[in-house]
């Protein structure tokens, strides 16, 4: 079975109050993007599912957050066998996309289709809970408002139609160690969170874009916070309507009304960044 893994962005990331299970509790707005990973899963040809992807330093095997997903969905329902999953990574990785929990979801909306488990995408998203926090958006799809540990989720009308220049500068964040370094009564900027559900419901994408922000971004150390802020401000000055940055980053992303506009922040990027796309809000299948 052959599956499209997309990415996602955050629109909004804000943090409210750690937990007392270590985890933090958030609100963030989420948007699938048509930047994604292609899959196959088969029934495995060994005793034993694998998961190879065409890019080296992934995790392979059962530490593959692929077959995290598959294990999760037999413990869940009792169904289905070994599974090999083949990914073509095209989203990059350890970039506040979501593309390993993006894979993730794909195995388990695969799993359900090759069992004829016959469960609901939302029945899907709660089982995905136990394979890492974005997984159950990544299920979901589409425009959502994300709460809790990232897995209470609310549908929202969908981003207006716009184009999207994803830049992942060259290093990586540590998502557990960034959130080490938040001081939850410390966060002076927040994002306008209530203002961009009414933006979304008004349909009004200039709206969304200038309420985005990501209280991650003060958190990061000086350094690569500087790589992210010009980005941003390449973004802007190349016509982005609003850019902020992605998950636990370093992934920074611009929403443009107009495509020649992106075009032109892609190539601008591309000159310094090797890992530069131009897509498009995804919209959920049905
Ligand atoms: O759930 P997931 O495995 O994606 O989370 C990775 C790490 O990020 C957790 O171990 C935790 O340190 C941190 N985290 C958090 N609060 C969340 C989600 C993740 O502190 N809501």
């Amino acid at each position: 079975m052959e599956l499209t893994a997309n990415a996602k962005i955050n629109l909004t990331l804000d943090i409210l109050r750690k937990r007392e299970d270590g985890y933090h509790e958030l609100q963030m707005v989420m948007q699938a993007v048509t930047l994604a990973d292609q899959l196959t899963v088969a029934p495995a040809k060994g005793p034993e599912g694998d998961a190879v992807a065409d890019l080296r330093f992934l995790p392979t095997g059962n530490k593959n957050l692929a077959q995290v997903a598959a294990a999760v969905f037999r413990q869940a329902t009792g169904l289905g066998g070994e599974v090999d999953v083949s990914i073509r990574k095209r989203v990059p990785v350890c970039a506040g996309l979501a593309g390993g929990s993006a894979d993730a979801a794909a195995v388990l909306r695969a799993m359900n289709a090759l069992t004829g488990a016959g469960l609901s995408l939302e029945e899907l998203a709660e089982i995905g809970a136990r394979a890492g926090s974005d997984v159950p958006f990544c299920v979901l799809g589409g425009t959502a408002l994300a709460e809790g540990r990232g897995e209470r989720l609310t549908p929202l009308p969908a981003l207006p139609p716009c184009h999207i220049v994803i830049c992942k500068p060259p290093f990586s964040i540590s998502t557990p160690q960034l959130f080490g370094r938040v001081n939850v009564r410390k966060i002076v900027r927040r994002p306008d969170t209530q203002g961009v559900l009414a933006a979304l419901k008004a349909g009004d994408l200039a709206g969304v874009a200038r309420r985005m922000y990501n209280v991650f971004e003060d958190v990061v150390e000086r350094r690569p916070a500087a790589e992210i802020a010009a980005i941003k401000a390449a973004l802007i000055d190349r016509g982005a309507l609003g850019a902020s940055m992605s998950g636990s980053g370093p992934s920074v992303f611009g929403l443009f009304e107009r495509s020649d506009a992106a075009q032109d922040a892609f190539s601008l990027l591309r000159e310094s960044f090797r890992d530069v796309f131009v897509c498009r809000p995804a919209v959920p299948e049905v």
